[in-house]
């Protein structure tokens, strides 16, 4: 048996295709949508990174003003650069690149941030939005696996999902995203970590696996049930070299599975975009009422 293959591609397309009408709305309304991005440091990993997140802003018909800090730049650089874009009305969105610098304080530098412009979703107050169920930028890579089973008619509502791995930014919210009330998550949600050593007989009779864990080929053929979705999320890099945390033998035993590369990836870009044009809307709609 082979699994069939759920490339993230034509669901960032599928999102880019319903967000260019509404980026033209706002264009039109004279309020172009603003995707801020800073990066601390020369690393070229995330330098790239943010040239393809400035690139398809242009592309969509956004503006992407940009901040770069040196190596050396300190915790008060930073926030000053993150208030500036607070502060900015063509900024609707923001994110500063992931990793930063180690005299760099991530998530204090976050708590910095305007929330509603948060365009990641990881502000605390995003997460409690998260929890509460109310509307308010929602992390990308959980939000794009949702998006990923939704647009391949994978059924989610009802069945066990089992997520490996309780990071902050990935599978945590994951969790929580697709345990809300709604008809593409309502599923049944197992979250297992270092803590369950014997995590396997979880995955072993979950429906839908979503791997969050960052550790290489954590996910083996043997863990998985027969035809069960296989979702691969977590990756660590050895230089360029991508690891997932999904052996590929698994595409042997999975019904469905996403590739290698070209899965999550497409669809967290597609979130970052998806959230700074319903910042820039609910900016927009704001802005005009206050005149
Ligand atoms: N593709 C994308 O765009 C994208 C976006 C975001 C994240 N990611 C990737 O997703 C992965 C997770 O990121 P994160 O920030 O959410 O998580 P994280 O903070 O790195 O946490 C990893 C989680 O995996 C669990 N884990 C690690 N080794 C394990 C083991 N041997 N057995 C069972 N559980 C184990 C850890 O358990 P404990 O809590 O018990 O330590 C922890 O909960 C990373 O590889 C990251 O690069 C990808």
């Amino acid at each position: 048996m082979s699994a069939r293959l759920l490339p993230g591609g034509p669901v960032a397309d599928a999102v880019f295709t319903e967000l260019r009408p509404r980026i033209d709305k706002l264009v039109a309304a004279g309020h172009t949508p603003g995707l801020g991005t800073i990066l601390v440091g020369n690393e070229s990993a995330s330098a790239g990174y943010i040239r393809m997140k400035q690139e398809k802003a242009i592309e969509l018909g956004c503006v992407a003003p940009h901040l770069h800090l040196g190596e050396d730049a300190s915790q008060a650089d930073l926030v000053a650069a993150i208030r500036s874009f607070n502060d900015d009305p063509a900024v609707d969105a923001m994110l500063v690149q992931h990793p930063t610098p180690p005299q760099i304080d991530f998530e204090a530098a976050l708590l910095e941030m305007d929330p509603d412009k948060d365009v990641d979703g990881l502000h605390p107050v995003n997460l409690g939005r998260l929890v509460l169920g109310v509307p308010g930028p929602v992390p990308c890579t959980p939000a794009g696996i949702e998006a990923l089973l939704a647009h391949y008619d994978i059924p989610v509502a009802g069945r066990e999902v089992v997520v490996l791995g309780r990071g902050f930014t990935l599978g945590r919210p994951l969790a929580l995203l697709l345990s809300q009330k709604r008809p593409t998550a309502n599923a049944a949600v197992t979250v297992v970590h270092t803590g369950v050593p014997d995590w396997p007989r979880y995955t072993q009779r979950a429906d839908i696996v979503v791997a969050a864990a960052g550790v290489p080929g954590i996910l083996q053929p043997e863990h998985i049930r027969p035809g069960a979705v296989v979702v691969g999320g977590g990756v660590r890099y050895e230089g360029r070299k991508l690891l997932p945390d999904v052996d590929e033998r698994c595409e042997e035993v999975a019904g469905w599975i996403t590739p290698r590369v070209g899965g999550v990836g497409p669809t967290t870009i597609a979130m970052l975009f998806r959230n700074a044009v319903e910042s820039a809307e609910r900016r927009a709609g704001g802005l005009r009422s206050a005149r």
